[in-house]
């Protein structure tokens, strides 16, 4: 019988109840330790403080729950390990901001005993382990990173089921607390790969740059064929078809966002610069996202008469099935949109809230027919399979004018334009110059 552990996980975000979740789900006890009372509250309630479709069934489970432990503070009662998955958010300058790492490693340190291991599960940039053995005590021999691949929406299940397990050790680990992380973190059904701690850091910033890259690219491309009168689905299906390229995380849109993608890409940027490298690739990824998200923008303004009138920007969350707004490219356009003195009406099944606190200036209202109701453009900002199902012959007479702008490549274009719509999308063959369209076609 595999042995149970007793743990403590500090931080209950995405990858930190991702985490306390998929392990109490394999039969381990948790502490889970949060400092933000919105959070520790809805944990205390027994419901989860975020929106993620599968660990919401799974923290419903009474045998699931009843295995964590939500607390304030770091317990005094030993554990087999403690597992750090506190945010490293952006700062203003592109850099990873390390604080909450800091206070959560400074925080465990005196509740650590001589061989339990301390494992960052928090995403590092590259280079910053000096600082990390410090905080934590300055014994190496027993801190690990493991860093995540979890993306939102699917978050336990990537836990459950990774496509691969990275263990960053410094040099001479010590041997009982290797075999501790190991066993809880190891996997039988993918590559477990321990290497040292800036190897494991480079995998994991390295990753995501590189989604980001074939993101940046593929909206490159969707921005070529609008100017060329091509279908960029059609172009990139062409272009997987060649085994060595393949058609995943290739679907196009006017940007990418999420609290991982955009912060990665600059991280490794700037700690290839802090060496005096150029790093030339990542850094045109990240120009070419902000351009996609500009270039989206104008052609929302384009599409409105004399620039003036009502935007519904549908979907405000940077990606479906999540309810984060960080980084998200449906805010970052309706604030270019705002900051022109256009109004914009958001509405998101899940993100509403968050959307409202993160954006000041947005109106956001409860369902997607309010924000319809008098805009003159609505614009899919997010991939919710709900906007598909929208009675749009309805709404559409509620409407300004019917103009839908799917920057997701979301709705059935023929159909939309069968229905009354003036509808354009990225990288869509044809996409119509809205405004010109409808001017001419008026007596
Ligand atoms: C990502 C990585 O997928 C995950 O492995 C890592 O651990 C954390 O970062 P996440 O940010 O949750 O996960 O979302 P992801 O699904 O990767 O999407 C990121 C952004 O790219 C979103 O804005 C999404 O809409 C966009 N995207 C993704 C596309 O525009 N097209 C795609 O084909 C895929």
């Amino acid at each position: 019988m595999p042995r149970k552990y007793h743990l403590t996980v500090v931080g209950a975000g995405y990858v930190g109840l991702a985490t306390a979740i998929g392990l109490a789900s394999r039969g381990h006890s948790i502490d889970l330790v949060e400092v933000r009372n919105d959070r520790l509250g809805a944990l205390q309630a027994g419901q989860l403080p975020i929106h993620e479709p599968g660990m919401d069934a799974a923290f419903a489970n009474p045998e699931i729950r009843g295995r964590i432990r939500p607390g304030a503070l770091i317990p005094d009662e030993p554990s087999d390990a403690v597992l750090i998955c506190v945010g490293t958010p952006m700062d203003e300058n592109g850099r990873s901001d390390l604080r909450q790492l800091q206070g959560a490693l400074e925080a465990a340190r005196p509740h650590i005993r001589a061989g339990v291991p301390l494992v960052i599960r928090s995403t590092l940039p590259a280079g910053s382990s000096e600082s990390i053995v410090r905080w934590s005590g300055g014994d190496s021999s027993r801190l690990f990173t493991n860093p995540e691949f979890l993306a939102q929406g699917r978050a336990l299940e990537d836990f459950l089921a990774p496509s691969r397990v990275v263990i960053g050790t410094f040099p001479g680990p010590d041997a009982q607390a290797l075999s501790v992380v190991e066993d809880l973190l190891g996997s039988d059904t993918c590559p477990v790969m321990v290497v040292s701690v800036i190897e494991a850091d480079l995998i994991k910033n390295g990753s995501n740059a590189y989604l980001a890259l074939k993101l940046s690219y593929a909206n490159e491309l969707a921005v070529l064929c609008e100017e060329l009168g091509a279908d960029v689905i059609t172009v990139i299906d062409g272009i997987g078809l060649d085994p060595r390229l393949g058609r995943g995380y290739m679907r196009p849109s006017f940007g990418f966002g999420g609290s991982c993608l955009p912060k990665d890409l600059r991280s490794i940027t700037n700690v290839g610069r802090d060496l005096g490298l150029e790093m030339h690739v990542t850094s045109a990824a990240s120009d070419a996202n902000d351009a996609h998200q500009r270039r989206f923008a104008r052609r929302i303004v384009a599409a409105l008469e004399s620039g003036k009138g009502r935007v519904a920007m549908l979907g405000l969350a940077f990606k479906a099935g999540t309810d984060d707004v960080r980084s998200s490219p449906s805010l970052r356009v309706a604030e270019l949109l705002l900051g022109r003195g256009i109004e914009v009406v958001g509405y998101d099944p899940h993100a509403g809230m968050n959307a409202a606190a993160a954006l000041p200036g947005l109106r956001v209202v409860a369902t997607a027919a309010e924000a319809l109701q008098g805009s003159s453009v609505a614009v899919i900002g997010t991939e919710w399979p709900e906007f598909r199902q929208l009675d749009w012959r309805a709404l559409g007479p509620t409407m300004a004018s019917q103009v839908v702008i799917d920057g997701r490549r979301l709705l059935d274009g023929p159909a939309m334009t069968a229905l009354g719509f003036s509808y354009a999308a990225v990288g869509a063959a044809g996409v119509p110059q809205i405004n010109r369209t409808r001017q001419s076609a008026r007596p």
